[in-house]
């Protein structure tokens, strides 16, 4: 089994590489190893899966069609797990255009040649964002979802659009996953995870965004890999399916819980809510225990213990 992993060098692509190889699929990763953050960590991530077993790393932007054709054309794989992505939601708003071509027109030229090699599951990353600020929680995946508040969520609502629409021509089969912030080792740095962290090591204050109040459903990485694997290995043929944790954190508890693993105390500078953030994610999980047999085990507490550990021994890379 040839599984195409997208977005291979990033933090959720490298973990589910690992997973896959570990298990015994072949993998070939596609990355552009951009400097939205520290070129340096992808490098680190892709070095540690060939560690693992060897990979194919082709190295490119999927804005590139006849770069990734050449790809599918030598790897011929029977699935692809599409993760790369502009990421993030407030420099969207900055670079709307750039979000609109890595993930919309990124992803379109995947799905086509998905269905030209006749690919048997097509598994891409969805997101959280795509609920906006929905006052309903937990979210569920046929609530209403036509009111994204940031370029990021209306890109990621447009695959999930797409992914429907190539399953209707051509029977591609297709699952988008709505992943809900998802943080643990080798986490992104502009994340407020590893953002935090890294302020309370250094004793430097901590942008606190509002009030404290609003809440976030904080997924960690092992639980998201056992989502992803299992929506590849299911072939499900046209679904959109929440991978959250169904326990949201307020944000002064997840400061306090951070300060409480990093061993010291955090210091709060105030600052006014940022425009498209959302003040409240909650998963409901119910459908994707139905159909992936999902289950999240990992609280807050202990999950960002596992990432501070990892963030200790590895702060150079970041440098
Ligand atoms: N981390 C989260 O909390 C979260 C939440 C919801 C959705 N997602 C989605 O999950 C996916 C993975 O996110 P992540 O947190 O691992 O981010 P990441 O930035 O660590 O990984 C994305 C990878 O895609 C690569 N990439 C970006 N643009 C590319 C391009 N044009 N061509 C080729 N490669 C490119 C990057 O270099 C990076 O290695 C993304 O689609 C993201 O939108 C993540």
């Amino acid at each position: 089994m040839t599984i195409l992993v997208t977005g291979g060098a990033g933090f959720i692509g490298s973990h589910v590489a690992r997973a896959l190889l570990a298990r015994g699929d072949r993998v070939a990763i596609v990355d552009d190893f951009n400097d939205y953050y520290a070129p340096a960590v992808k490098r680190y991530n892709a070095a540690q899966l060939a560690a693992v077993k060897p990979v194919t790393v082709h190295e490119g932007d999927i804005r590139d069609a006849a770069f990734l054709a050449r790809v599918f054309e030598r790897e011929k794989p029977d699935k692809v797990c599409h993760l790369a992505a502009r990421a993030g939601v407030r420099p969207s708003l900055e670079r709307p255009v750039l979000y609109e071509q890595v993930n919309v027109q990124g992803t379109l030229h995947l799905l086509a040649l998905a269905v030209e090699h006749r690919v048997k599951s097509f598994v891409y990353a969805s997101s959280s964002s795509v609920y906006g600020n929905m006052k309903e929680v937990p979210f569920r995946e046929d609530a209403r979802i036509d009111r994204p508040v940031s370029p990021y969520a209306a890109t990621k609502l447009a695959c999930e659009l797409f992914a429907y629409t190539y399953h209707h021509l051509y029977g591609l089969h297709t699952t988008g996953l709505r992943f809900f912030t998802v943080y643990g080792p080798a986490g992104r740095p502009d994340m407020a995870p590893f953002l935090f962290t890294r302020s309370i090591m250094r004793g430097e204050p901590v942008r606190r965004f509002g009030d404290g109040t609003t809440e976030r459903d904080y997924t960690f990485i092992d639980d998201i890999v056992q989502g992803v694997v299992a929506a590849l290995d299911r072939e499900l043929p046209c679904e959109v399916i929440n991978l959250g944790n169904c326990r949201p954190v307020a944000l002064n508890d997840f400061i306090r819980m951070i300060a409480e693993a990093v061993g010291k105390a955090a210091v709060i500078r105030e600052e006014p809510m940022q425009p498209g953030d959302v003040e409240r994610t909650c998963a409901d999980t119910a459908k994707a225990r139905r159909l992936l047999g999902y289950e999240p085990h990992t609280p807050f507490e202990q999950g960002i213990r596992a990432f501070v550990a990892w963030y200790r021994e590895h702060q150079r890379l970041y440098a």
